[in-house]
Order: C-alpha cells, then sequence, then structure tokens
C-alpha cells in the first residue's frame, strides 16, 4: 500500500535516498507517486508528483540540485481518484507546511467543518486537513504543539511526515496503526514505513509505536508521546539481506519466488526441527495446550493458508480450530469459548485488518500468537509471541512462497502439540523434494492455453484440495484478471454447475486416495456440459492421462505440492496476457488500511 520515505542528513542528496527508498517500496502496490526537495538556490521547497510510476518522478527530478533534506510517498488511493492532484506530498494553504501521509483519517469531514470551514483544498484527500490543520495551529502555537494539538484531533490511522519550510533542517513525523520506522547512520536519519527502505541508508532502526511523534535533524532526533514528553530510542540493528530483493536471473519476483519454494521449505525445517535453540518454545505450547479452542484470524491467501492450519491442528492435536475473516472478526466478533488462543497469519505482519483484530483481542487480555514473514512487524512485535516463516522477502504482490511457508510452520505447530509419531521433518523434506522436482521437470505453460481466452475458471477439489482450490482460484483473479472461483468439488452440481459451457476451464485437484474416485465423478458432471478440463493428482491418486502428477507426499502436507502447479497457472496466464504480474492493478502487497 502507500509507501513514505524521508531523508535529513549531510553527505548523500536526499533525492537519492528517498527514490531508493520509494523503488524498494514499489512491491506494494501504487498508483501515484512524489517528492519534496529543498531547493538550495531559492531556499525553498519544490514539489514534484504525478499519477504513474516512481521512474517518472526519477525523470521529473533528474536536474534538480543536490538536497538535505526531502520527503517522499507512494500513493495507494483511498480517498479521490488517481490523479496528480491527489498524489502527495499536499501543501498547506500558505503553502508553509508539506506533507505526506499513509493511512485514512476517518474523522476528515468533521474536521472540515468543525475547523476548516474558510480553508481552500486543493485536493480530495483526507491527508489535505492534517496539512490545513498544523498551519491553523500554527498562528498561535509552536510548529510541535501545532503538530501535536492536530494528531489528537485525528480518528483512524496515520503515518506521516511533515516539513515546515520555515525549518528547513527538519522533518516532523508520527504514527498510528500505520507502520512506521526510523533509521540512523552517520550519514544521517531516515524515516520510512517499511525497513527495507532504509536497507543501505541505516544501520540501526527503531519502529515506531502508536501515537508517537519525532523531531528529526541530520545529528539528532527527538521521540516524544502525544504530550510532548520526551521517551527513550531504543535502537536495533537492521540485519535484512538485500540479496533476497534481486531478480537475478529471473524474470518476474513471482517466478522467483514460486522456484524459491523448495529452499524455503529446507529453512524451516532447519530452524524448527532442527536446530534445538530455536523450536518452537514450551511457552507458546502451553498457552495453546490450556485453551479450549484456537481462532485463526487472517486474510486471503493466509486466510487459506488457515484453513489448511486448521486441518492439520484438528487432525494432530486434536483442538478445535474456527478460521476468522479479519474484517469481519474485528467487528462482528462471533461468540468465544472460555479459554480461546488466537493465531494471527499475515505474510507482511501489517494488515490493517488483523491489527484491529488485536487490538481487540489484547483489550479482551487473550494470548494472541502471530505467524509471519517479517519478525520486526507491527503484529509481531505487538503479539505475546511470534513464529518467523523464514520464507525471504515476498516482493511479488501475489503470495506463493509464504503461503507454503505458512503451511510449513502451522503444521510443525500441529505436531508439537501432538503426540504423532511421524517423522515430521522427513515429511517436510519429501514435500521440498516434490516441488523441487515437479519445478524441473514438468512444463505447464503449454496448458495455460487452456485458460487464457475464457471468462470464467473453475477450480475444484475436496478436503484439503478445497482449500487449495481457494487459493488456487485467488492467484488466477489477481494476477491474470480472470473471473475464477475456488469450490469443494462436491457442492458444484448444487448449483454453480449451471455456468459450466462449452470450454469452460475446471482444474481437478486431486490428492486425497479416499475421495478421488468422488471428485473424478464431478469432473466427469462438467465434462458431460462441455468444460475443458485439466488434472493435478499425486502419485498415490493418479491416473496416466492427468495432466500433472506430483510426487507423493505426507496426507497433510498436499497443499504445499498441490498449490505449486496453480502458482504457475497464474504467473504464465499473466504472462500469455501481457499483464503486469509483479504489480497487478488495484492491489497493494500489504494491506494497511481497513
Ligand atoms: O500480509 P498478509 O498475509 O496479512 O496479507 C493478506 C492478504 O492481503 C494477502 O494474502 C493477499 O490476499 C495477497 N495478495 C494474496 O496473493
Amino acid at each position: 500500500m502507500c509507501g513514505i520515505v524521508g531523508f535529513v542528513g549531510h553527505k548523500l542528496d536526499a533525492k537519492d535516498v528517498v527514490l531508493s527508498g520509494l523503488t524498494k517500496l514499489e512491491y506494494r502496490g501504487y498508483d501515484s507517486a512524489g517528492i519534496s526537495l529543498f531547493n538550495s538556490k531559492f531556499r525553498s521547497f519544490d514539489i514534484y508528483k504525478d499519477f504513474g510510476r516512481v521512474q517518472k518522478l526519477k525523470d521529473l527530478t533528474k536536474d534538480t540540485l543536490k538536497s538535505h533534506i526531502g520527503i517522499g510517498h507512494t500513493r495507494w488511493a483511498t480517498h479521490g481518484k488517481v490523479t496528480k492532484d491527489n498524489a502527495h506530498p499536499h501543501y498547506s494553504q500558505s503553502k508553509r507546511f508539506i506533507i505526506v501521509h499513509n493511512g485514512v483519517i476517518e474523522n476528515h469531514d468533521e474536521l472540515k467543518s468543525q475547523y476548516l470551514r474558510d480553508s481552500l483544498f486543493y485536493s480530495e484527500t483526507d491527508t489535505e486537513v492534517i496539512a490545513q490543520l498544523i498551519e491553523s495551529f500554527s498562528d498561535t502555537l509552536s510548529v510541535e504543539n501545532a503538530i501535536l494539538t492536530t494528531l489528537k484531533l485525528l480518528e483512524g490511522s496515520y503515518a506521516l511526515l511533515v516539513i515546515d519550510t520555515q525549518m528547513p533542517d527538519t522533518i516532523y513525523a508520527a504514527k498510528n496503526k500505520s507502520p512506521l520506522v526510523l533509521g540512523i547512520s552517520d550519514d544521517g536519519v531516515t524515516v520510512a514505513s517499511d525497513l527495507m527502505a532504509l536497507v543501505g541508508f541505516s544501520s540501526k532502526y527503531v519502529a515506531l509505536a502508536d501515537h508517537t511523534f519525532i523531531v528529526c535533524e541530520a545529528d539528532s532526533v527527538k521521540l516524544y508521546n502525544l504530550n510532548h514528553e520526551i521517551l527513550p530510542l531504543n535502537y536495533s540493528e537492521i540485519d535484512l539481506d538485500e540479496s533476497f530483493s534481486e531478480l537475478g536471473e529471473y524474470q518476474h519476483y513471482m517466478l522467483k519466488e514460486i522456484y524459491e519454494q523448495p529452499s524455503v521449505v529446507s529453512r524451516i525445517v532447519q530452524h524448527y526441527l532442527v536446530d534445538e535453540n530455536k523450536m518452537i518454545s514450551d511457552e507458546i505450547l502451553n498457552d495453546i495446550k490450556a485453551s479450549d479452542r484456537i481462532y485463526v484470524l487472517a486474510a486471503g491467501t493466509s486466510m487459506h493458508a488457515g484453513f489448511v492450519g486448521k486441518y492439520i491442528l484438528e487432525e494432530l492435536a486434536g483442538l478445535p480450530v474456527e478460521v476468522h475473516i479479519a474484517s469481519e472478526f474485528a467487528y462482528h466478533t462471533p461468540l468465544l469459548t472460555h479459554k480461546p488462543f488466537f493465531i494471527m497469519i499475515s505474510q507482511s505482519g501489517e494488515t490493517a485488518d488483523l491489527r484491529a483484530c488485536l487490538m481487540k483481542t489484547k483489550k479482551l487480555k487473550y494470548k494472541t500468537l502471530t505467524i509471519t514473514n517479517v519478525k520486526t512487524s507491527t503484529l509481531a512485535r505487538e503479539s505475546n509471541y511470534y513464529l518467523e516463516l523464514f520464507a525471504g522477502p515476498e516482493i511479488a504482490v501475489a503470495s506463493t512462497k509464504a503461503y507454503v511457508a505458512q503451511i510449513g510452520v502451522l503444521s510443525i505447530l500441529g505436531y508439537r502439540l501432538s503426540n504423532a509419531s511421524f517423522d515430521l521433518k522427513e515429511a517436510l523434506t519429501k514435500v521440498a523434494l516434490s516441488i523441487e522436482d515437479f519445478l524441473e521437470h514438468q512444463d505447464v505453460s503449454s496448458l495455460v492455453h487452456k485458460i487464457i481466452t475464457k471468462r470464467n475458471c473453475f477450480y475444484i477439489g475436496r478436503t484439503l484440495d478445497y482449500y487449495t482450490s481457494l487459493e488456487a482460484a485467488l492467484k488466477l483473479k489477481e494476477i491474470s484478471y480472470i473471473q475464477t472461483e475456488g469450490f469443494a468439488a462436491g457442492e458444484l452440481k448444487h448449483g454453480t454447475i449451471a455456468l459450466i459451457e462449452e470450454g469452460t476451464p475446471v482444474i481437478a485437484l486431486i490428492s486425497n486416495p479416499e475421495i478421488s474416485n468422488n471428485t473424478r465423478s464431478n469432473l466427469n458432471e462438467v465434462v458431460a456440459r462441455g468444460a475443458t478440463t485439466i488434472k493435478i493428482s499425486l502419485s498415490n491418486t493418479s491416473h496416466k492421462d492427468d495432466d500433472i502428477i506430483l510426487k507423493d507426499v505426507h496426507p497433510l502436507l498436499t497443499p504445499m505440492v498441490m498449490v505449486v502447479p496453480t502458482q504457475l497457472f497464474a504467473y504464465y496466464a499473466a504472462l500469455e496476457r501481457g499483464l503486469d504480474i509483479d504489480k497487478p492493478r488495484n492491489l497493494a502487497k500489504s494491506v494497511t488500511v481497513e
């Protein structure tokens, strides 16, 4: 979603730091980009912005003078269309203040009518209200107090950077609900919405807490609460490996990340099953065992991993599990049992819908474990416990390796909670080998022609394959824009089969030997109505004319391998259609608004 980067320092050109940071945040999804830089010739600030890519911003700023300070933004529209006027940075009315903002100010209409009836607005955004309020309070208050007074009026989420053009050596920043990190080095201070943007420019960082306010100059940073009381700055080392973010031999990050899956599974095995010091702690296991029900909360792909997790935890550990859509749970909480335990699953660890759930469960004083790929994320920090996915940064908007990692970690959790006697290490190693074997030896690109020219498509499967079909359908939709549904194979005949016509693609997932004949019967029903089919099976469920046959794995781990061909279908369908695979339209990698 939106990205923020600001820099103030001595030696470096702020333009380079900000544009480099915004480029690293491009994967999060955005539709416009902008930057404000100090112009040393006129001793004023210039703003460059437009809809479109960061590259456009690089072109617009190619001749600017070196600047010691700058703030930049990538916008994912929430209030107002995708236009140059709505792109950030925004000025206050007299142009004294310049601001970039991530998040949503929910009471912006009320604030406008209560405080800003005479102000002139240049955009349709909620953000401009913040700039105008700061300016109006600055008539009678110091800048810091004008900002603090404004912050106290805001309802909603914000990570924001403010420049007072009369104080051209200072960046003011504030945070509530939207992520914001502060990095320092000998070169200066960088503030950004994602740690990734600090890599290469900062050696140490602080992840800011909600309701905090910072004042940054090249050599000094002061952190305050909203009462203007100074707070300590507790820095941590940045240990992100930049090489993960390089494309290497691959044309797209999505393809690279699909191919990384065998090594991701091996890494999880190494971490949680081999290295004795790093296994899941007894504290987590005891808290779960003491509960009477697990509630899994997640969104999108992570929720699909949650469904698989439910199956595994119930089968292995005999614990009842409910899976809920985060955005629903937050505002319509079901009746809970006496001793619930919550598991949040989130690749990014920043999903706002989940954060809203966390706020709720914390208020109710329930224990929470977050399973995430980003150990520095808000959810990891704010939950009682977290387990890391070790998938390495996932750059493509469509989640692939994180999904497989989520199931891997959930299987280890289920195993540690159970008395199971099979060798999970060996079972997961077999998963890695089965994926590797498939990626090396089978080419799915030719099968994609059965899908790409079609209006709609179906994935069908039973039990675990049903959950995989949900994930497979989401992947095809988000990347290729083909209307796709994932369906429980036996349910199709209860209505949806009416949509099957000559040539409709139906892809069957057949990994469960006990019910593979039932799925094949359901497939025959759609063939009889003209469907074009693709069959994906495992060696022990295969028929010789199946299109893709994967090597067998443990029955509870089949989703980790069955999903891989479907990821490639989505990839090749989007490639054939000439689409922006890593940055599909309208989507963001990290959904930081509710
Ligand atoms: O970062 P999270 O796992 O919390 O994100 C949840 C969803 O937004 C995410 O899985 C989304 O569905 C992806 N685009 C799927 O590819």
